[in-house]
């Protein structure tokens, strides 16, 4: 017993050492998924000594954001867009666009540079709004088969076929065809668009990591109970309705 609570004391010891030791040559690395025209915040987390001669800079690819000696300098491009906090040296960036994507780094310049925090950032727009439309409905008193589409404003649409009966829809077998990978590709990158039903709903989904637009319709819209049977009273439907279910 006294000999495995030593191993593990000692395997213990040993993570926290190596822990400590990744920290200060500042390996920590984050991605984050930010929206257009909101407020990027980037922080250092690590404890930062500014030695002499040392020179603190927030840094974008190889360009330069702002700067801390003992004064603040923030560079000209960066002006009027970042706002630096030297007691916590986080930095925000307002207003982010596209061509702010990319990797942000926290940099200790002395006689050697020491990174102390990397983001790799990706600025996404919202989604385009999605349009849920019934293509085909083949309705009869028993049954109901529809196919629905989802379209966005650039991304290819996509199809599902759907089959009822007056109670619950699934998904046709085998699902029609979609686009082929390689046409998606390019989207599937930037966004993603989904068909999905749960419940009575059928959803369109067209998502990306900062946003999602969606459009619904219930299937019982698309099948209607149709001829006779739509206009049976209340009452007699509940029986229809206790009948079946036995
Ligand atoms: C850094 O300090 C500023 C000013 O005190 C504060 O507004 C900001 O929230 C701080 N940032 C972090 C990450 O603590
Ligand atoms: C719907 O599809 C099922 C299965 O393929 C078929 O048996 C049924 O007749 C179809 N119903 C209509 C209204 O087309
Ligand atoms: C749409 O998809 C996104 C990403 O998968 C998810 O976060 C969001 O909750 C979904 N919305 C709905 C209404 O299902």
């Amino acid at each position: 017993m006294r000999l495995q609570t030593f191993a593990v004391r000692l395997f213990l010891c040993f993570i926290g050492t190596s822990g400590s030791r990744f920290q200060v040559s500042g390996s920590s690395s984050q991605t984050r998924f930010i929206q257009t025209n909101k407020d990027l915040q980037l922080t250092v987390t690590e404890g930062v000594q500014l030695g002499e001669g040392a020179t603190f800079y927030w840094k974008f690819k190889n360009i330069n954001i702002v700067r801390l000696i003992t004064d603040i300098f923030i560079y000209n491009s960066y002006k009027g867009r970042v706002e630096f906090f030297p007691q916590n040296l986080s930095l925000t960036l307002q207003n982010v666009q596209l061509s702010d994507s990319g990797i942000y780094m926290a940099v200790v310049s002395g006689e050697q540079d020491v990174t102390h925090a990397t983001y790799t950032v990706r600025v996404e727009a919202p989604v385009s709004p999605v349009l849920l439309s019934v293509d085909s409905v083949f309705n009869s008193p028993e049954s109901c088969n529809f196919t629905v589409s989802c379209t966005t404003e650039l991304s290819p649409s996509i199809s599902r076929s759907f089959t009822c009966d007056r109670h619950t829809c699934e998904e046709a077998h085998p699902p029609t065809p979609g686009p082929a990978p390689s046409d998606l590709t390019s989207f599937v990158l930037t966004s993603s668009l989904q068909l999905s039903l749960t419940n009575e709903r059928i959803t369109c989904n067209h998502s990306n990591q900062v946003s999602w637009t969606q459009d619904t319709k219930n299937w019982r819209e698309i099948c209607p109970i149709s001829g006779k049977e739509g206009k049976v009273e209340p009452f007699l439907l509940l029986l229809l309705d206790s009948s079946c279910k036995k």
